[in-house]
């Protein structure tokens, strides 16, 4: 399997600023920190964790719409950080992003047709080959020709989804990061939005990262499974593996019937804490405070990414504990 994408050691943080006036830099929120994964062509990297740990950050990173503070992508044999002017534009047009809200980005008063058709009039195509494309796109995600006409909030929260998928394939991307694409729907109508998705995927050899925070969304999409706590992969690999084996005690937690809350919104749940944006320590784990098995190490070492079996890989002492053991 041919990797179209590898992140090598991408960091990104942010300026915090306060004093009196806040126009002083008081200090830096490290938002992803020395993340690094493959996606195959064809397959799906899920990113899971709760809100604030640097999901849609890290997707942005990948498609280049922030710049990293370190680390590189290739994107299908580029170096993706050191393109520039029409050729960053050029390559941009095969990385697409849907997210939650499609509707936030829409234009209320252009018509379906026009909103598909958007990317490909920014990227100067002509008139008769956008109509083509629309017509040739509404039926692949679910949609009636008639509904070309029709203005955004004429649809159901799915259906604008749809439209978000349709616009985001105008242009032939070959990797679409979907940022929580169901997060905002009906648990009923989340499925098949999912189903369309892995369609169009086998369809046309589409790469995803799908970016959610609930492990069950995932499941279905998946091939390899990557979880993130404050900035950092604590597990990653195959599917299957990550599921029937969860070997972080923050996948664990995740794993654990408790539903987290929706992206975007406070998080208040008791039985999982919450995730301290602020005060992150510097050394050891990040999830120390939280973790039930915490040992005296876990406060003042960083936890690698180790290898535990073949594909599936978890940053934990205990895990290095037990491997050290076995040794
Ligand atoms: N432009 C920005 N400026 C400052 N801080 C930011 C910026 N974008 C993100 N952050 C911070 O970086 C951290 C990670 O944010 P990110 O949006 O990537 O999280 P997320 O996992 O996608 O969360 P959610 O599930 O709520 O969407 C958060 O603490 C967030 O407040
Ligand atoms: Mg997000």
């Amino acid at each position: 399997m041919t990797a179209l994408i590898t992140a090598t050691n991408l960091s990104k943080s942010f300026p915090i600023f306060g004093g009196r006036l806040i126009k002083k830099q008081i200090g830096a929120l490290h938002a992803v920190e020395d993340v690094s994964f493959t996606i195959a062509r064809g397959e799906t990297l899920a990113v899971v964790g709760e809100s604030g740990c640097g999901k849609s950050t890290t997707g942005r990173l990948v498609m280049r719409l922030i710049e990293p503070t370190a680390g590189q992508v290739d994107f299908d044999g580029v170096d993706l950080m050191s393109l520039r002017g029409e050729k960053l534009k050029q390559e941009r047009r095969r990385l697409q992003l849907i997210f939650q809200d499609p509707s936030s980005a829409f234009n209320p008063r252009m018509t379906v047709a026009n909103l598909v058709a958007e990317p490909m009039n920014i990227a100067g195509r002509s008139a008769s080959e956008q109509r083509d494309r629309v017509r040739e796109l509404l039926p692949l995600v679910g949609l009636a020709p008639e509904h070309a006409d029709r203005f955004p909030h004429q649809f159901s929260g799915g259906q604008r989804q749809r439209i978000g998928i349709a616009r985001a394939l105008a242009l032939r991307p070959d990797f679409v990061v979907c940022d929580e694409p169901v997060s905002a729907l009906d648990v009923s109508v989340q499925a098949q939005v999912v189903n369309l998705l892995k369609d169009l995927q086998q369809q046309f050899g589409l790469t995803y990262m799908f970016i959610s925070h609930d492990l069950r969304v995932v499941r279905h999409i998946a091939d390899r499974v990557a979880v993130m706590y404050l900035g950092k992969i604590v597990e990653y690999g195959e599917k299957h593996k990550v599921y029937s084996n969860p070997t972080h005690p923050y996948t664990r937690l995740l794993m654990s019937a408790v539903p987290l809350p929706e992206p975007g919104r406070k998080r208040h749940v008791a039985t999982v804490g919450e995730i301290e944006t602020q005060g992150i320590a510097n050394n050891g784990c990040r999830f120390a405070s939280r973790c039930p098995h915490v040992m005296p190490i876990c406060r003042d070492v960083v936890p690698p990414l180790v290898e535990t079996d073949i594909d599936h890989s978890a940053a934990c002492h205990l895990v290095n504990k037990s491997l050290g053991a076995a040794a």
